[in-house]
């Protein structure tokens, strides 16, 4: 067995609340929504890291507005703090350059990061899930034992029928689906007609399609006013249960 898995739960104990963002397709708004999560959870006075663990394609840094920073070394690293987030991604140590990994690598990297992570005392971790459903997710569900999930989807088929794997995946495997958001939506008011509502998940809500989102990225400020970080608000407090 790997050694690293035990550190590995040591360096988790200090978190009350481990959420991956997923959702199985591509380019559906993960990203954004852990990011705006964490960013919510911590404007709201929660101790809150966040994890990008799309390790060949990172974009939270990008989202948040990451400056030249490289984290601390102290018995493993301890995360430098983004706007009070503690935030851990590969591009510390690889920054803007293309990752040569293939199949194991991936596995070694995510269990690498995670055993050697200081995350401390947290009431949430947020994980920022590459698409697909392949190894990142089996290691995650693997080595993350008490993660949950939060799935981002949309209305079109395209999305629904991965979304629906990745549901059934992660159920299988015994981890909780604490409900799907549905992003970039653009109408409210078909709650009815809204096939996200059918999975057998809960349904936390909508965000809509924001178009000052794209303009505030990398400010933290300019984020936190966007109707983006107030739809997702709502979505936390209407959904108490899921995320208190
Ligand atoms: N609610 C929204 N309003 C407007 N634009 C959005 C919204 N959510 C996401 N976007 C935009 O959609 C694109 C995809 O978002 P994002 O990168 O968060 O998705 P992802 O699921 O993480 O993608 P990937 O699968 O590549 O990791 C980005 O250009 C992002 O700026
Ligand atoms: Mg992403």
């Amino acid at each position: 067995m790997d050694p690293r898995l035990n550190v590995i739960d040591e360096r988790l104990s200090g978190i009350k609340k481990i959420i991956a963002v997923s959702g199985g397709k591509g380019g559906v708004g993960k990203s954004s929504v852990s990011s705006m999560m964490a960013l919510v959870l911590k404007s709201i006075g929660k101790e809150v890291g966040l994890l990008d663990l799309d390790l060949s394609g990172p974009t939270d840094h990008i989202i948040l507005g990451l400056e030249d920073v490289f984290p601390e070394e102290e018995k493993g690293i301890i995360p430098p703090r983004l706007r009070g987030i503690k935030f851990m991604s590969i591009v510390y140590f690889v920054k803007e350059n293309p990752l040569p990994f293939r199949g194991e690598d991936f596995s070694n990297a995510i269990i690498e990061l995670l055993a050697i992570t200081r995350w401390g005392d947290l009431d949430y971790l947020i994980v920022d899930m590459p698409p697909g459903i392949g190894d990142t997710a089996l290691d995650v569900i693997r080595v993350i034992k008490n993660i949950e999930f939060i799935m981002v989807g949309n209305q079109s088929k395209l999305t629904l029928r991965t979304l629906k794997k990745v549901i059934e995946m992660s159920k299988k495997s015994g981890k909780k689906v604490l409900g799907v958001i549905e992003n970039m939506g653009i109408s409210k008011d078909n709650e009815k007609e809204n096939k996200l509502t059918f999975l057998d998940v809960p349904f936390l809500g909508i965000i809509g399609f924001d178009g000052e989102y794209e303009s505030s990225l990398g400010s933290t400020d300019k984020l936190l006013r966007t109707q983006f970080a107030q739809d997702l608000k709502e979505i936390i407090f209407d959904n108490r249960e899921a995320f208190f």
